[in-house]
């Protein structure tokens, strides 16, 4: 028994190898709309599975990267829309370099709590700092030409995902002061990229978490071992 348990694991890896030069996961949606919570299953469920997993967010993920977080998340701090994307950009970068890459080379599943399709939703159509081509092409630069395989959208309604934050009891930061309007715009950036991007998936986020969990494993399950 424990012998075919551990050939079906070598399988697995096998498998992985040969379909997989890496896999790069991303979680987006609107703040509350309950990534964290999905990505914390994701991770359990894939260490079950004796899989090698690394979970990193955005802004964030190295110690430069989190010094950029807390100036981009500090209600006190006042910048221009282009330097917010920049210092978003900056601090990818440097979370690209030094954790995603050389974690995907070692073959490690990298989960990542928001990536550049963020930025085209808060900064592109939730502030309109600049023409989204223009955002591409940084998001390019600062994402080193990564795309990920799939992208889970878990898509709530802004009026649900701001009571799940309040509920939460933690202050807002300083994208969160930016009210509802804004959010509804970035909610149409991520709809947005989800009918563009085939490695979208969208998920209905006012389901019960098993239920979302359920489906995200489906297609990670189904993605890793075909
Ligand atoms: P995010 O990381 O997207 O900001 P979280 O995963 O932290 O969201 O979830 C925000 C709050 O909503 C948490 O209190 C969490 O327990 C709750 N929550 C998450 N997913 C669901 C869900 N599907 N149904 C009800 N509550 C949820
Ligand atoms: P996150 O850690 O996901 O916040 P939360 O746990 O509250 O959902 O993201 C931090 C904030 O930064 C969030 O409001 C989204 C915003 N953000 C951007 O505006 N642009 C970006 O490119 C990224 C990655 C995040």
């Amino acid at each position: 028994m424990r012998y075919k348990q551990l050939c079906i694991i070598r399988l697995r890896f096998f498998a992985l190898k040969i379909n997989f030069a890496y896999v790069l996961i991303t979680f987006e949606g609107i703040d509350g709309c309950g990534k964290t919570t999905q990505i914390k299953m994701l991770q359990q469920r894939l260490v079950k599975e004796k899989l090698p997993v690394e979970v990193l967010r955005e802004p964030g993920g190295t110690d430069l990267s989190e010094m950029i977080r807390s100036i981009l998340l500090n209600p006190d701090v006042h910048m221009s829309p282009v330097t917010e994307l920049m210092l978003f950009s900056a601090a990818r970068s440097e979370l690209v370099s030094a954790r995603v890459l050389p974690l995907l080379k070692e073959r490690v599943v990298v989960i990542l709590d928001r990536f550049y399709d963020s930025t085209v939703a808060y900064q592109g159509f939730g502030r309109g700092s600049l023409p989204i081509s223009e955002i591409n092409k940084l998001n390019e630069i600062a994402g080193h030409q990564l795309e990920p395989d799939i992208t889970f959208f878990i898509d709530v309604d802004v009026d649900l995902a701001l009571n799940r934050r309040a509920s939460s009891g933690r202050g807002p930061d300083r994208i969160e002061i930016a009210g509802q309007a804004f959010y509804e715009r970035v909610r149409d950036g991520f709809t947005y990229l989800a009918s563009q991007k085939e490695r979208f998936v969208r998920i209905d986020g006012a389901q019960s978490i098993d239920k979302i969990h359920q489906q995200v494993w489906m297609k990670v399950s189904s993605m890793i071992w075909q």
